[in-house]
């Protein structure tokens, strides 16, 4: 029997994406944003986002239909985002996703869109995810999770008090007039700096930090440090301070996501969401978990930031592990947790 065919679509944000897989094989990866629109705002307009999203749809799924050389009469199910992300950007892939299903008669799988970026790994590589860590750091979320299963069952270790990973970046990078989005800014200007430049804080590192908030995250003290340090030397080197910023942001996540392998006795960690796609994360986390014996996954760079490919994949996890289909007419959630992964 040949595998499901399964095309997801991603909206919750700024990017309209529409992706195919088979089983665990990727087939289409169709990626539209809407980032120019939002640039001169310095963050994403929601109302833009979602116009946006209605004007992309169409083309992006012809084009992924395309690439992966099949019809939308061949597709055995499909899986759209139904939240977390912006309640309009959402309701438009719902939407499409909701008429798909009912024209073609074939199941649709709402899915959460923070386990749907772990569940990309699925695609990365040869044999199934075990239970493992997670480090989920995208703009707008930040945790350390414990997987033990992708598609029923996932622990909340720890979670970002203030700003996500994404957007301290983001933020950063608007002081440094580096534009927007900010991570890949920083990451370009950073390899030009120094790292050891600027000593910054590393939040909520301090022992007396470590057992109400071991596995937790806080970038506003970094961020307020940055902001004083370019105010007392306006003339420092721009690209020192892009780098010895990445290297508290990128020193504190591997730290934690390490100690939170170690205190749980998991030997597996997986960095997902569009910080992911950080080239020094990359690095040190490479470096790191190859000393403390851990085995590291991190999905290809285009599958760190939002795609359909990702949604897929989890719906193809769905359908593979028999979870029930979702009730068509489902609401999307905005602000939906990681308990509620399959609508
Ligand atoms: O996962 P994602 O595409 O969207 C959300 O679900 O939030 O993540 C977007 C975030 C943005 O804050 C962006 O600045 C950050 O990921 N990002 C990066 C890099 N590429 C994207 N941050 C650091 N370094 C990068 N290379
Ligand atoms: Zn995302």
């Amino acid at each position: 029997m040949t595998e499901p065919l399964i095309l997801g679509i991603e909206t919750s944000c700024d990017e309209t994406a529409v992706g195919i897989v088979r089983g665990r094989t990727l087939l289409a990866n169709v990626i539209s944003s809407s980032v120019a629109e939002h640039a001169r705002f310095g963050g994403v307009v929601p109302e833009i986002a979602s116009r946006a999203h209605l004007e992309a749809m169409p083309n992006v799924l012809e084009q992924a239909l395309n690439d992966a050389k099949v019809s939308l009469k061949d597709i055995d199910a499909f899986a759209v985002t139904a939240g977390p992300g912006l309640i309009g950007a959402l309701l438009v892939g719902v939407s499409s996703a909701s008429a798909l299903s009912v024209a073609l008669d074939k199941p649709i799988y709402g899915v959460n869109h923070l386990s749907a970026h772990i569940a990309v790994d699925a695609l990365n590589s040869d044999h199934p995810l075990k239970p493992t860590i997670a480090l989920l750091v995208s703009g707008g979320h930040s945790s350390i999770l414990q997987v033990n299963d992708i598609s029923s069952d996932v622990k909340v270790m720890g979670s970002t008090m203030d700003d996500a990973a994404g957007e301290a970046f983001d933020k950063i990078a608007r002081l440094l007039e580096l534009g927007f989005p900010g991570g890949p800014a920083i990451d370009k200007e950073a390899k030009a700096g120094n790292k050891s430049a600027i000593d910054f804080p590393r939040g909520l590192t301090h022992s007396n930090d470590q057992e109400a908030h071991a596995y937790d995250f806080s970038f506003s003290g970094l961020k307020t440090a940055v902001s004083r340090y370019l105010q007392q030397a306006p003339n420092a080197v721009r690209a020192d301070v892009a780098a010895s910023f990445q290297e508290s942001v990128v020193d504190v996540l591997v730290t934690k996501a390490i100690a939170a392998c170690k205190a749980s006795g998991i030997d597996s960690l997986v960095i997902a969401g569009g910080v992911a796609a950080n080239s020094r994360l990359r690095e040190m986390a490479q470096e790191r978990t190859a000393k403390a014996g851990i085995e590291l996954r991190i999905p290809a760079m285009g599958l760190c930031t939002d795609n359909g490919a990702m949604v897929a994949a989890l719906g193809s996890i769905a359908v593979s592990s028999g979870k029930q289909a979702s009730q068509i007419g489902f609401a999307a959630n905005s602000a939906a947790g990681l308990d509620q992964v399959i609508w």
